[in-house]
């Protein structure tokens, strides 16, 4: 199953670099529909969710450029990518030097996209498939940080997404999130870190820029 989705991928995508992140390469698509049709019609199994894999989201842009341009913040530190998508942040991290990197998504062919992605610019990422959000042990090991690029843009996962982030914060865990202001980020609960100018596909976002900032979830007193 993952050889065939590997082989979606690449015969969909093509090998480019990351806009705002050109160190890094990515298995990416030049358009949203012609791949959300493929996705459905080839595979034929409609409803399934959206190739977000198959774009380098402005959040994850911002945070990877965060991460690469301030090594020490994540080397030698074990980071979870979460909502991984094409695994850009799970990469960035790993170039700059965290192990493990664990990269987790909820959609299957995330498993091809990360593994081709992670392939292209020689690095090992760990990679999970499932929803974690809901999960209320803390994981053993823990994480040291976790990473978030651009998944405030739903309103139920994103109000999961906080209280997962909120429960790691609480116990220690350093909480990066890149976002370009979606409907659901909680700005109140984050300190604003950087901020840049990042290029998005014009298709998905109505924009050829996102102003995109990284910021910090600050950990609620118990
Ligand atoms: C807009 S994309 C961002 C991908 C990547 N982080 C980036 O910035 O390019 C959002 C991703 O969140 C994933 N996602 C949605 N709900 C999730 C959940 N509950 N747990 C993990 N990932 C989730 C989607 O499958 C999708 O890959």
């Amino acid at each position: 199953m993952i050889s065939d989705r590997k082989a979606f991928v690449r015969a969909n995508t093509r090998l480019k670099p990351v806009p705002h992140v050109p160190e890094i390469m990515l298995h990416v698509a030049d358009e949203a529909v012609p791949i959300w049709r493929k996705t459905e019609d080839e595979l034929d199994a409609m409803g399934l969710p959206p190739p977000y894999w198959a774009f380098a989201w402005a959040g994850g842009q911002a945070l990877a450029r965060y991460v690469l341009d301030q090594p020490e913040i994540v080397s030698g530190k074990r980071v979870l990518d979460l909502a991984s998508g094409s695994g850009l942040v799970a990469i960035a991290a790993a170039r700059a030097g965290a192990a493990p990197v664990i990269a987790v998504d909820i959609d299957a062919f995330t498993e091809a996209a990360i593994s081709l992605n992670t392939e292209a610019n020689d690095v090992y990422v760990e990679i999970i498939v499932r929803d974690l959000l809901d999960d209320l042990a803390p994981p053993t090991p823990r994480y040291d940080m976790i990473l978030v690029g651009d998944l405030f843009y739903e309103r139920d996962t994103a109000a999961r997404a906080l209280a997962f982030l909120e429960r790691h914060a609480a116990i220690g865990t350093l909480v990066l999130i890149g976002d370009p202001g979606r409907a659901y980020l909680p700005k109140d609960r984050l300190t604003w870190l950087a901020e840049y100018s990042v290029p998005v596909t014009r298709d998905l976002e109505d924009h050829d820029i996102k102003r995109t900032a990284v910021w910090l979830l600050s950990s609620l007193s118990p």
